[in-house]
């Protein structure tokens, strides 16, 4: 049976990779193979699970920068491949390394009332970061990093082409923006982001610690719920 180990080998690295696929928000691989001439299509076309699964394939084990060598988990993004409305953080922290998935802690939590609040449920929305992997005890992004990580982010939101973005927190939107106007200035408005509009507000972990501040981003939601046409009472 010598001759089935790279048989054995091959499935279980393809196993693997769909695992870690399913986990990353992936919920279907368009079919490949070519159909006979003038045969039904029984698979939709679904162009951007397409792009964010060959998006994913192209990081692979990612050793762009230094992080690849500290994290535990790799954390790509999770949610609809077609949703309308994207949330963009900052990096993975401590839980969202440990389970390969972003805004899972308690930021998270509040960042999934939030999403409730304005008729969404998290999956129908995607949540990323503007880093893939957690910085060293929380330490702030480094240029490096930023480099290396931000043109999978931007290939991500080409790919789901989503209406709106909301980016959370000052280093989500001064790197997005590309600017060091402080988030009191950029909140409340819309930017555009490559042809998104993009709506800057506080963090959910800043919120944590200033609960006051929870009206001014109910304040910026508002608006994108209203460029959605969530705004209207249901
Ligand atoms: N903070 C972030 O910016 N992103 C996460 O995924 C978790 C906490």
């Amino acid at each position: 049976m010598a001759e089935n180990t790279p048989a054995l080998e091959t499935l279980a690295s393809l196993r693997a990779y769909l695992e870690e696929l399913r986990d990353t928000g992936v919920e279907a691989i368009p079919l490949a193979v070519p159909l006979p001439a003038g045969a039904e299509r029984s698979v939709p076309e679904q162009a951007s699970v397409e792009s964010l699964c060959s998006i994913r394939s192209d990081l692979g084990e990612c050793g762009r920068c230094g992080l690849g060598a500290t994290r535990t988990n790799l954390v790509f993004g999770v949610g609809n491949p077609d949703a309308r409305l994207v949330f963009v953080g900052e990096a993975p922290g401590r839980d969202e390394d440990f389970q390969g998935e972003p805004f899972v802690g308690e930021a998270g939590q509040l960042l999934t009332k939030i999403i409730q609040a304005m008729g969404f449920s998290r999956e129908e929305v995607y949540i990323c970061n503007v880093l893939k992997c957690r910085p060293p005890q929380n330490r702030n992004p480094q240029p490096p990093e930023i480099e290396a990580c931000e043109p999978f982010l931007l290939r991500q939101l080409k790919a789901i082409s989503p209406e709106a973005v909301i980016c959370l927190g000052t280093f989500a939107a001064q790197t997005l923006l590309r600017t060091k106007e402080p988030i009191s200035r950029l909140r409340g408005k819309f930017h555009n982001y490559h042809g998104i509009p993009l709506m800057p507000t506080f963090h959910p972990a800043f919120l944590l610690r200033n609960p006051a501040m929870k009206r001014e981003v109910w304040s910026d939601v508002q608006q994108v719920m209203k460029l959605l046409g969530k705004d209207q009472a249901t």
